[in-house]
């Protein structure tokens, strides 16, 4: 699982020069390695087992981490089930040819409209995070004379270290609910007419790199659930969310067998079907935004390299002071600079990377910026005008566009 690799001094994606496409679909642009997505959703499929029928075992993708639609389709083709956070991506989903039973909602906003949607198409559950929710929920179901599938995502209160924006577990996030209030809803749903609970559901945060807040959150879960069950309420399944980090800066990702162990074992144990919502850890890896240098100019003690990407294509570092690393499309021996990498947009925030050791630039060459599948395209946006950037999945040595540039009239919309 390493598509992006140099043969001679070329950096290659599978066994495409980065420099062909460029100069066959210009710059910037998304691309991705259908080999490691491949790899990636089977060291997954690999380490959970399939379902037995009985009790469900299903990796369902946050489609938020990229939600391009070939993507979304070959996650599903490998056997993954979808979650979802709108009723956007819920569409995607179902356009995928994920299917229902394989998809379940999270978020704590869902309208009305988006609880119908869900509900029309029969999904395996939606996960309530408030008890205004539920209420809204069990209102639509009754009118519907449908009976809704619940999980409710309880907030376990773990700490974990990773950037504040990305943290979620904690009684100070907006997800989720208290434990109490967790147990509660679930009691309520058990003797509503028109709910049916079958999960509990935490999602402890994003871009963790260490294993025992997992356990710890699944540990939590199965408490909660053998408590339930004491109550008479037994669940089909404990979801852990998402979360598994990657190596951007540091080697220090667990795998995914590594993290899809420590958070098997005790919820199997209790004997409950296990959910996983992994996006980053399918995704980040296989994708790299390629860009070319615009201009170089030196300023105060700094030198810049103005490409032709910026916040609008990659907002992470931007956002979160996110670290990717930065590759040059033609690599070379020569000592290298300390350099700024920033975009064309009005803001002193757009920057790629900021003092990174670069070998000299010059404009026209070509960097590639790496593990940027998640969260890259799927955060980009319009701002100062900008086109997004198409997007590209390689497999051996053949691209496929899968997503085209967009086009000034794509403005007027
Ligand atoms: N499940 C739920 C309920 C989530 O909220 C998320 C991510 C996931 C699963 C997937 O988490 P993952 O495996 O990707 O860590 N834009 C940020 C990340 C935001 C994550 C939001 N929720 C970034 O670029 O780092």
């Amino acid at each position: 699982m390493n598509a992006f690799h140099y043969q001679q001094d070329q950096l290659y994606c599978e066994e495409i020069a980065l420099a062909d496409i460029a100069r066959d679909v210009g710059t910037p642009f998304y691309v991705y390695s259908e080999s490691d997505l491949r790899a990636r959703a089977q060291a997954y499929v690999t380490a959970v087992g399939s379902d037995d029928g009985k009790t469900p075992t299903l990796i369902c993708y946050a489609v938020k981490a990229n939600s391009n639609p070939a993507i979304i389709r070959r996650l599903g083709a490998a056997g993954l089930g979808a979650d979802v956070t709108s009723g956007g991506e819920l569409f995607l989903a179902l356009h995928a040819d994920i299917a229902p039973s394989k998809i379940i909602f999270s978020g704590v906003g869902k309208t009305a409209a988006e609880i119908h949607a869900a509900l029309d198409a029969n999904i395996r559950a939606i996960h309530v995070e408030s008890e205004m929710e539920l209420e809204a929920l069990a209102a639509i179901a009754a009118q519907r004379g449908q009976t809704a599938a619940i999980g409710v995502r309880v907030n376990p209160n773990i700490s974990v270290e990773t950037h504040p924006y990305i943290s979620t577990g904690l009684h100070a996030h907006k997800f989720g609910v208290t434990p109490d209030r967790a147990m509660t809803m679930l009691h309520q749903a058990a003797i509503h007419p028109h709910l049916r609970p079958v999960s509990l559901a935490a999602h402890i945060g994003s871009q963790i790199t260490a294993v025992p807040p997992f356990a710890q959150s699944a540990q939590f879960l199965v408490d909660m659930a053998q408590e339930l069950a004491a109550a008479g309420i037994r669940l089909d399944y404990l979801d852990v969310g998402g979360g598994l980090g990657i190596n951007y800066a540091a080697q220090d990702a667990p795998t995914i067998q590594e993290w899809a162990a420590a958070v098997a074992a005790p919820i199997r144990a209790a004997g409950y079907g296990l959910v996983m919502e992994p996006g980053r850890s399918l995704v980040g890896p296989v994708g790299a935004l390629v860009t070319a240098v615009t201009y170089t100019k030196q300023q105060g003690d700094k030198t810049f390299v103005i490409t032709d990407a910026g916040m609008s294509d990659l907002l992470r570092p931007t956002l979160y002071n996110a670290y990717h690393p930065i590759w040059p499309v033609q690599a070379s021996d020569a000592a290298p600079v300390t350099v700024d990498v920033v975009g064309p947009i009005c803001e002193t925030g757009d920057w790629l990377a900021r003092e990174r050791p670069l070998p000299p630039l010059q404009p026209g060459n070509y960097l590639a910026i790496l593990q940027a599948g998640a969260y890259g395209y799927a955060m980009s946006s319009n701002y100062n005008g900008r086109l997004r950037p198409p997007e590209l999945l390689v497999h051996n040595n053949e691209y496929h566009l899968i997503r085209p540039r967009q086009q000034y009239e794509h403005l007027l919309m």
